[in-house]
């Protein structure tokens, strides 16, 4: 028996992990948990706003992930298009390692040799002329909101404390308490009122009703997704983009493209929007823009869009540190030579036909762009989410998004062995 056991008190280790602060080794510096002890420690020390699928990674690679036991997966989720790249991907270790080891943060007090290339280069790619980073894509919504309304006072004439933004039903931009306020999902806004005011919702993909709202003089924008994305990849229909954008235009309506899941070479183009050859008045990015290392967001406009912002008026001490403005610039410069973009619309086109063609019964429908895919299940077959457990034993890792929908975004840097075995997989559990 030990001196502390001669008080009563158990050796250390034999205390569950999850009710004791943890050893030097427990927290990362050479592992020792097991994935339920993780689990269980995340259970009592963290907040419960997610509901992640049970297994616990520690390390990566390309399209692969490596859980504490040492088990396998294939990541066929990507972060929600965040690892657009793949896992380390070494040119983007390669700049994050070398920028580490040069700055990392001025805030925008002064300025750093980083964002005036960035602003350049970003707005090279998409077509546009101005781009402000910031950090999550969260924040590029807010940002493009309040630039919106500044422009709809300042250009348009809108009356102060006016202005009307339109959004899609089924939208989702964020959880901010002014982007919950015009969501129509329970869960992301019930109990977090009061709500922002100066928000319309219409139908996403209906012309009719965006004529209609389009009549009131105080709109100042339309935000709305290329492709909605946590809605269950609702692909919209052909020529609504293309019609948006005029009827925006006609109207002197700012059109918001959110791309900050779509973009980046998810669809297999650079931007969703690139489908229907049209450049939006506003385009936010984020997720894939930070290489999977980093947090970084943006908006990017014509000139007289965030032209409107001031000195003071908007900002944030992270938005634009140099570290994420290298690895951002090494994701603009992966894109540039267009090899991404084709790899995503090749493999998504064999994604989608084999997905389409061996779907088994349980399946209702099919959607997706490049290698990004939502495959519903008939209603008598939701939840899907046990399917995905079931995915995860055979060591592929996809999620659901609302009851009915899998959804399917593996890294565009996927082989096409890869990317047939987890299909493989998918089709197993769906059937
Ligand atoms: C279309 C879209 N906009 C905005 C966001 C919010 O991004 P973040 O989670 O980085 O705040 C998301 C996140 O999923 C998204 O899909």
């Amino acid at each position: 028996m030990g001196f502390l056991q001669n008080f009563g008190i158990p050796p250390y280790r034999t205390i569950p992990a999850a009710r004791r602060a943890l050893t030097r080794r427990e927290r990362g510096y050479g592992g020792g948990m097991d994935s339920a002890s993780y689990i269980a420690l995340e259970e009592r020390a963290g907040a419960h706003n997610y509901h992640p699928l049970p297994v616990v990674i520690a390390e990566a690679e390309g399209a692969w992930v490596t859980d504490v036991e040492g088990r396998r997966y294939l990541d066929f989720l990507s972060a929600y298009s965040a690892l657009n790249f793949g896992h380390r991907h070494p040119r983007l270790t390669e700049v994050a390692h070398r920028q580490l080891d040069r700055l990392t943060l001025t805030s925008r007090a002064i300025h750093s040799d980083q964002l005036g290339p960035f602003c350049a280069e970003l707005t090279d790619l998409v077509g546009l002329e101005r781009a402000l980073p910031m950090n999550s894509g969260a924040e590029a919504v807010e940002s493009a909101i309040k630039t919106a309304r500044a422009w709809g006072y300042r250009h348009k004439g809108v009356p102060d404390g006016e202005a009307v933004i339109l959004v899609a039903h089924q939208n989702f931009h964020g959880r901010t308490t002014t982007i919950i306020s015009f969501s129509d999902d329970p869960v992301a806004r019930n109990d977090f009122g009061p709500y922002t005011p100066g928000f319309q919702a219409i139908a996403y993909g209906d012309l009719d009703e965006l004529a209609a709202a389009l009549e009131n003089p105080h709109v100042v924008a339309f935000l709305v997704e290329p492709i909605q994305g946590e809605a269950g990849i609702i692909v919209p229909p052909d020529g609504y983009l293309r019609s948006v954008a005029q009827m925006c235009r006609d109207a002197n309506v700012l059109f918001i493209a959110d791309e900050i899941q779509s973009g980046l070479g998810r669809t297999g183009h650079t931007l969703a929007c690139d489908a229907e050859g049209v450049t939006p008045d506003v385009l936010l990015l984020g997720k894939a823009l930070g290489g999977g290392i980093v947090p970084i967001s943006a908006v990017a406009s014509r000139s007289d869009v965030l032209g409107v912002l001031r000195p003071g008026e908007h900002g944030s001490t992270f938005g634009g540190n140099p570290l994420a403005l290298a690895i951002a610039r090494e994701v603009i410069a992966l894109l540039a030579t267009g090899e991404y973009q084709q790899r995503s619309a090749e493999l998504g086109a064999h994604m989608l036909q084999r997905l389409t063609h061996e779907a088994p019964g349980t399946v209702r429908e099919v959607r997706g762009r490049g290698l990004w895919a939502g495959v519903e299940v008939h209603e008598q077959f939701a939840p899907v989410r046990p399917r995905c457990e079931a995915a995860l034993d055979l060591g592929v890792i996809v999620k659901d998004t609302h009851a009915t929908t899998m959804r399917l975004a593996p890294p565009l840097t996927i082989s096409r062995e890869d990317l047939d075995h987890g299909i493989d997989v998918v089709l197993k559990v769906l059937g």
